[in-house]
């Protein structure tokens, strides 16, 4: 196994070229899923992912759903193998805004950075130089390895950045033909540059569209200013009033069975040598906030959030409007953490704002999606395997850590599969993802086609193991 392994390897660093060639060409596709304008782009970069899954040696069809399509392939081969089902995701987040891209977000660029050459384009890291880590790991066992050794299934969804709302209605239809012995999730980070990560937590989220309704028509805040409801005024008091002084959120239940990280858990994250002013730069911050007396790691990894992600309402243009908007809008959402659940959440959030509706007001509620937080296992032989495989190409174990993000994916292949995930992604805290100039190392993407090859051939051993 250790010859073919190497073969592969080498494959890999002699098709360096081709490799980037290939993932340039998905990035060029605007696969925008949340942009209904975007939906032939969303669909042609499923037929390139089918391309590249079949290139690779797989039997891969784009299957059609209610929504974006799914892309699945399937390698065959020794019923006795290790069945490992590969998970990424080929649409994208909106490239807004626009004009803060140094280059167009739809024209990849290679750039030097810090780690050296990076890719800047949309999707870079969230997911398609991701999803390609493991494409490019497959073709390469199928071109210089004699074969793959374990039997792959690989399922890229087009809905992960609007919600998924396919995803749990074509597992349950083709769960005999995906179910695998475990689940790789390339789509988190790295711990650094240098040091690989399997990432064994995953918050969930809630997300609420609302808006609050007062008076029929635009007012003349001159006119009737002081003496009616102002909409806006509301709805920002509202928003305003939802944490304490202490960071806390004061929705009634909310940290209902939210449980403390037991001491070793803490012990643990303090030796990771996290580098927390680094961190905040990335941000262009010097200082962490939050709830008070908690670390910067405890606060991502082990507690649930209240975020507001936008308000509209009123005047907006150049210039003054003195005007009472009719009405007032704002997306806000939770990042749940174990025990809570979202359902629950959601219905206190929804309660909390109606018990305070305004007088002469009313809400229109719509709920963007709910789903629980994920702990995975951090003890298996496929995780032992894959730990074996990535200290081989980075030289050192990989850090098991948690994760502030969500994919929903993860807790599905739970419930419906009845299997578990290894989060094995290759990403950097810098890496800008939903934000303008997203990029992905090269050495990041190189150095994730490698770990693949060798989680492939470290699960091809782990029955023996
Ligand atoms: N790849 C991210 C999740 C992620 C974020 C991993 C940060 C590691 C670090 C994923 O594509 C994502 O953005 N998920 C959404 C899920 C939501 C739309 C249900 C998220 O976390 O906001
Ligand atoms: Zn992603």
């Amino acid at each position: 196994m250790e010859d073919r392994l190497q073969a592969v390897l080498e494959q890999l660093d002699n098709t360096q070229g081709a490799q980037l060639d290939r993932l340039d060409q998905l990035l060029r596709i605007p696969s925008v899923s949340t942009n209904p304008e975007h939906s032939d782009d969303v669909h042609a970069a499923a037929e390139l992912c089918a391309q590249y899954l079949s290139d690779a040696g797989l039997d891969a069809s784009v299957r059609m759903t209610s929504g974006h399509p799914m892309v699945v392939a399937h390698s065959g081969g020794d019923a006795n193998a290790p069945h490992i089902l590969y998970y990424g995701h080929y649409d994208v987040q909106p490239p807004d805004p626009i004009e803060l891209w140094e280059s167009p977000p739809f024209e990849p660029q290679i750039k030097d950075g810090p780690h050296g050459q990076r890719v800047v384009a949309r999707g870079a890291a969230d997911d398609k130089g991701q999803l390609m880590t493991f494409v490019e790991a497959i073709r390469a066992w199928t071109e210089s390895g004699g074969g793959l050794p374990v039997r792959i299934t690989v399922l890229l969804e087009g809905e992960e950045e609007s919600g998924s709302p396919s995803l749990d209605p074509f597992l349950e239809a083709h769960a005999e033909e995906l179910k695998p012995d475990v689940c790789v999730v390339s789509d988190t980070g790295m711990w650094d540059a240098n040091t690989p990560a399997i990432t064994t937590t995953l918050r969930g989220l809630v997300y609420l569209d609302v808006t609050l309704h007062g008076p029929s028509h635009d007012l003349h805040s001159g006119m009737m200013g002081g003496a009616v409801v102002n909409p806006l005024n509301e709805l920002a008091a509202i928003l305003g009033s939802l944490h304490d002084d202490q960071g806390r959120i004061v929705v009634e239940g909310f940290y209902d069975g939210v449980e403390e990280p037991s001491d070793e858990q803490k012990s643990q994250w303090s030796q990771l040598d996290f580098d927390e002013s680094a961190f905040l730069q990335e941000a262009g911050l010097t200082a962490s906030t939050g709830e008070v007396g908690r670390t910067i790691l405890e606060r991502l990894w082990t507690r649930p959030t209240l975020d507001i992600n936008g308000i509209t309402g009123g005047y907006g243009g150049p210039g003054a409007k003195t005007v009472i908007p009719s009405h007032a809008s704002a997306k806000f959402s939770c990042r749940l953490v174990p025990g809570q659940d979202p359902s629950k959440i959601e219905s206190a959030l929804i309660e909390h704002l109606q018990q305070r509706t305004p007088e002469q007001c009313r809400w229109d509620i719509e709920s963007h999606g709910c789903n629980p937080a994920i702990q995975v296992s951090d003890a298996s032989r496929w995780l032992d395997a894959a730990q074996h495989g990535l200290e081989q190409i980075w030289g050192r174990r990989a850090i098991l850590m948690g994760c502030g993000g969500s994919i929903p994916v993860v807790g599905s292949f739970q419930t419906i599969l009845g299997a578990e995930s290894l989060l094995i992604g290759f990403g950097l805290d810098d890496d800008r993802v939903h934000s303008p100039n997203e990029k992905f190392d090269l050495s990041c993407f190189h150095g994730g086609t490698r770990s693949h090859a060798a989680v492939i051939a470290a699960f091809a051993q782990a029955i023996e193991r």
